[in-house]
């Protein structure tokens, strides 16, 4: 037998447990290793029950999504070759008692499912969350799970993905008893307890007393789905979800199943899915940097300090105040440290208030924060974060100072949205320990971190930030040093187009509206009055943009001279009421008539096409740019950036890979035909041109051969 699946025995239980780490997934080798085992034990006269358990960290954390990624690139079928083990597990005639612990998620419940009882540490994980990468589960998951825990957590579970405690789990059905002490020794006495009740094996797709009536049923079946449709419109696997879950109220289970294959193999081949699972592998990929491995040393980041009570200095403050890592918040200003710590306690009181914090957990993250004014015991941290104004001399400043006084091995690391690392790490005598960590805003909230590396920062300090990025719940990017970096260097030029379509005769509901109907979180111009037009206009100062050839459309401008900076302000490109709705802003109306009147444009009609393929495809353009120059190592780098700090929709699979499910030919010559029409800064990308002449994607650019 193969050492993925270990078999021994307690007495008269067998015990059968997975050891494929680390995460014991569910591949198909394991799957038949498994069924063989427990073919075994049920064979074998001197055992009379089984115990189902996994070696390691986790239970079965879910499959392989990779061999998802695979299937759907070569083929038009696929077999889990999960049923003949969970036929076998179910089918024995001796009691199966599953363990739990860590995870069992995906293909790891369904399993867990199967066995007749389950029993699990009380810090366990149980879901369904294959509606995330765009699928539903596939081997009887949505059978098996309204059967133990009634239609309407069934539904919830599997058309919202989110997993659930034990304690939940065994409240609701799913699992029949927590472990008290170690896990094994309470499942060996959990099976000697079914051997002496003498009962026959529970299987639970007999069961039958959870599943409701259609009268029941009907009203749970329309509030799901409209929950799914409230939530992600655009995504089709949690409406296939609650399909297949309708189908084990109303289906015999062999025909639910059958019912539920058919939904899943819809869902795996669907584009979302595709584009799904390319978001959660690129997610993993883009912790890798070359260079930087296991031995790459790491310092230890045990306090941190911050320069800069604002909106991001506060943000970043509460980051590592969440991941147990004690900060000084440092300002000048004795007025905004003030009023930044009140935010800081605001923030956390309404996370209280939405019960997702405890008070004394609340007051736990607050004690993290110590308000100070001057740089004293910063020489304790190991690790500073600068977040003042955006202006690069009074960072020089700051950073000159901050070599006087921080530790020499700390970390000094900027928050600078678009200025020059190199610049920064020349006001030190420690530029290999210089570093742009750009949170995005509100930084306790967004998952990205753009780690931006300069030319001389070291491989530890890369390495040490990758690993705090993940410590502090953020998805970690490394990209290489340059104007606005990679996020706000391709979000240039999409405002950019979504300004200049306004000036050519766009309203600006039908550039935002045309923006979300596309799918992303929110359009253009409501970002910009979220994020602080401001920003731009001091950002614009300060660096003027790239020059386009066309005559600068200044409503913006205007907007900001008169004051209007956006929802801080009440106005911006919106009117804001009191409950933070906006309406298109008269004055923002006007100012753009005025502005294209001046320019000598005169308005015309603008599709949602055209708005779409303006705003896109000027944001691939320059992702393309971006990744010749090196400066994002992968696509996948530059989707991830685009998906968790712009909100470019996730099941379109980031700008690139949307690129190259339009066909990179396509893409080409539209965009070749906005230059002959625009003008000059509408060129297309070299890199792209070559991709698209020669057939090929950008995804193929990092394809690993099989
Ligand atoms: P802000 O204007 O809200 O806060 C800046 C703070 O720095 C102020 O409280 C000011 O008193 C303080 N300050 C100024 N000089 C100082 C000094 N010498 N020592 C200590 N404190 C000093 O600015 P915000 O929006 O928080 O931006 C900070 C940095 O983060 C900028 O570099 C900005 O480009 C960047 N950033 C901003 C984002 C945003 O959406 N607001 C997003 C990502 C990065």
């Amino acid at each position: 037998m193969s050492e993925l699946v270990l078999t021994s025995t307690a007495g008269d239980i067998g015990i059968i447990t997975v050891n494929n780490p680390p995460v014991n997934a569910l591949s198909p080798a394991v799957a038949e290793a498994l069924r063989q085992a427990v073919q075994q034990f049920v064979a074998d006269p001197s055992v009379r029950g089984l115990v189902l358990i996994g070696a390691g960290r986790t239970f079965i954390a879910g499959a392989d999504i990779k061999e998802f990624a695979k299937v759907t690139a070569t083929t038009r079928d696929f077999e889990t070759g999960i049923d003949p083990l969970l036929a076998a597990l179910e089918d024995s005639p001796k009691p199966v008692v599953c363990a739990i612990h860590g995870t069992a998620l995906g293909g790891g419940l369904e399993t867990a499912m199967a066995c007749h009882y389950r029993i699990a540490t009380p810090d366990a994980q149980l879901g369904q969350p294959e509606v995330k990468i765009g699928l539903i589960p596939g081997a009887g998951g949505t059978q098996r799970l309204p059967r133990l825990v009634g239609v309407a957590k069934a539904l919830e579970m599997c058309a919202g993905g989110e997993p659930i405690r034990a304690p939940d789990a065994l409240a609701c059905g799913l699992l029949d008893a927590l472990a008290e002490g170690e896990l094994l020794p309470a499942a060996l006495a959990y099976c000697h307890k079914c051997l002496a009740a003498g009962t026959p094996p529970r299987r639970t797709r007999d069961l039958h007393d959870k599943l409701g009536t259609p009268a029941v049923n009907a009203p749970l079946l329309a509030f799901a789905r409209a929950q799914a449709q409230k939530r992600a419109k655009h995504l089709i696997a949690p409406a296939k979800a609650i399909d297949a879950v309708e189908a084990a109220t109303t289906l015999p289970f062999a025909e639910g199943c059958a019912r539920e294959r058919q939904l899943f193999l819809e869902c795996l081949f669907s584009d979302q899915a595709k584009a799904l699972i390319h978001v959660f592998l690129a997610e993993r990929e883009a912790a890798k940097v070359p260079g930087v491995g296991p031995d790459t040393p790491r310092r230890p980041i045990r306090r941190a300090a911050i320069v800069g009570a604002g909106t991001m200095g506060c943000g970043i403050a509460m980051v590592y105040a969440n991941a147990g890592i004690p900060v000084w918040l440092q300002d000048v200003d004795a007025a905004a440290l003030e009023r930044g710590m009140a935010t800081i306690r605001k923030n956390y009181a309404t996370t209280v208030q939405k019960g997702k914090l405890t008070p004394q957990q609340r007051d736990e993250r607050l004690a993290r924060i110590e308000p100070t004014h001057r740089y004293e015991r910063f020489a304790e941290a190991d690790i500073v974060v600068e977040a003042v104004f955006e202006n690069l001399a009074l960072k020089k400043q700051v950073f000159a100072e901050l070599d006087q006084v921080a530790h020499p091995e700390a970390i000094l690391a900027t928050n600078t949205s678009s200025l020059s690392i190199d610049a920064i790490a020349a006001a030190t005598r420690r530029p290999q320990q210089v570093i742009g960590h750009h949170f995005f805003s509100p930084a306790h909230v967004m998952k990205l971190l753009e780690i931006v590396r300069g030319k001389e920062t070291s491989l530890s300090v890369v390495a040490t930030s990758i690993d705090l990025a993940k410590r502090l719940g953020k998805v970690g990017v490394v990209v290489g040093n340059c104007r606005a970096f990679v996020g706000n260097r391709m979000f240039e030029p999409y405002v950019r187009e979504a300004q200049f379509l306004l000036e050519e005769g766009a309203t600006i509901d039908q550039v935002d509206g045309a923006l979300t109907e596309f799918g992303l979180a929110m359009g253009p111009l409501a970002v910009l009055d979220l994020a602080g037009l401001d920003i731009g206009w001091r950002m614009r100062q300060e660096q003027p943009p790239p020059v386009t050839g066309r005559k600068p459309f200044l409503a913006e401008d205007q907007l900001c001279a008169h004051g209007q900076f956006g929802q801080k302000t009440g106005a911006g490109w919106y009117r804001y009421g009191a409950d933070r709705v906006g309406t298109p802003n008269p004055d923002a109306i006007r100012f753009v008539a005025e502005a294209a009147r001046a320019n000598g444009i005169t308005p015309r009609a603008i599709t949602a096409q055209e708005i779409v393929e303006r705003t896109i495809f000027a944001l691939i353009n320059e992702g393309a740019r971006i990744l010749e120059e090196g400066i994002a190592l992968r696509p996948g780098d530059i989707d991830i950036i685009s998906i968790y700090g712009y909100g470019f929709p996730a099941w379109r699979g980031g700008p690139l890979w949307y690129a190259d499910t339009l066909g990179l030919r396509t893409v080409y010559e539209r965009i070749s035909a906005f230059e002959k029409q625009h003008g000059a800064w509408w060129s297309p990308a070299p890199l792209l041109q070559r991709l698209a002449s020669a057939g090929r994607t950008f995804a193929s650019l990092t394809a690993t051969p099989a």
